[in-house]
């Protein structure tokens, strides 16, 4: 290959690989940007005095000895949860799927558990609950 003809490749290769960096940029700032979305719920003391206390599509459960939170949202189609205070369970209004207090699938077309939801607890005895979006 003569000289002209390599450098008229590279050069040909370097504009290819800007031009597509440039194209691919926007797609992928998008969908980690989607990726990285997320939200803090609070709860605080007084909230946890209750079980299960529900903020904002989250459902804060203290069972024996132990404190969680679970997402509210189905596990089939995403309906938010209800709780039933006498079967002491969590009923889905839009298909049925019913879920145990802690969050374990007993039936519907729901086929997974619900999702458990980190906490961090604060000095002031704050619960946070980070839900992550997307
Ligand atoms: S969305 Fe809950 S059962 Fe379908």
């Amino acid at each position: 290959m003569e000289r002209r003809g390599f450098i008229k490749k590279a050069f040909r290769w370097a504009g290819l690989m800007l031009g597509g960096s440039l194209l691919a940029y926007p797609a992928f700032s998008f969908m980690t940007f989607r990726k990285t979305m997320k939200r803090k719920v609070v709860f605080y003391p007084e909230d946890q005095k209750r079980s299960p206390a529900f903020k904002e599509g989250v459902y804060l459960v203290q069972e024996a000895n132990e404190i969680f939170a679970l997402s509210a949202r189905c596990t089939h189609l995403g309906c938010t949860l209800n709780y039933d205070p006498v079967s002491t369970r969590f009923a889905c209004p839009c298909h049925g799927s019913l879920f145990s207090l802690s969050g374990k699938r007993i039936s519907g077309p729901a086929r997974r558990d619900l999702a458990r939801i980190p906490l961090n607890k604060t000095a002031g005895g704050d619960l946070e609950a980070v839900v992550h979006l997307g």
